[in-house]
């Protein structure tokens, strides 16, 4: 495998990551947020997304993948790279919302585990969009980092959830 191909992918990915992350440690300062969705159900009867996503988590989320985009590029020295943290940070959150979305069409409240999903909606929502900033996204790297988000995922919601920041490990 070519392990460069997975680090630059990395580089790319690491302002989704920031942009995924914040909202849950906002989330506790703030307590409850306006809803994206305003409160709004769709003929279903279950809201579009739910309460867990709110426009503070979306609006720090983006200013996290922005401000790690500029810190990767300060210290690598690669403009695009702000570039690719706004993509990858607009992205995971889109993603992250197409998720809770799918959630609620198939009737999971907010919060409950849907695996895989929880874990790589930001993920393919960033690649999608990184994509379409002409990043070039390939599909062995993206397979392997998919393994690295998943771990690092479960790891940080887990650790999360030991400090209280979340109320389920997941
Ligand atoms: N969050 C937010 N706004 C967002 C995304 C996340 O406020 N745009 C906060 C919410 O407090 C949310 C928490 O981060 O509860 C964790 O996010 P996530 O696990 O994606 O949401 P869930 O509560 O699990 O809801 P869902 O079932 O819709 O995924
Ligand atoms: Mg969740």
């Amino acid at each position: 495998m070519d392990l460069g191909g997975v680090i630059e992918l990395l580089l790319l990915i690491l302002p989704a990551m920031a942009a995924n992350g914040t909202p849950v440690a906002l989330s506790r300062v703030t307590r409850r947020g306006i809803p994206i969705d305003m409160g709004r159900r769709m003929p279903d009867g279950r809201r579009v997304l739910g309460d867990g996503k709110t426009w503070e988590g979306f609006i720090t989320g983006l200013a996290a993948a922005a401000l790690t985009g500029i810190i990767l590029y300060l210290i690598l020295g690669d403009p695009a790279l702000v570039e690719a943290g706004l993509a990858s940070g607009f992205g995971a959150m889109l993603g992250d919302m197409a998720g809770s979305f799918i959630k609620r069409r198939i009737g999971l409240e907010r919060g409950a585990p849907a695996p895989l999903l929880d874990q790589l909606d930001f993920y393919i929502g960033a690649l999608v969009m990184l994509h379409l900033a002409g990043f070039r996204i390939e599909l062995i790297p993206a397979a392997a980092v998919a393994g690295i988000v998943i771990v690092l995922h479960f790891t940080s919601n887990y650790v999360a959830y030991r400090l209280g920041l979340k109320n389920v490990p997941w």
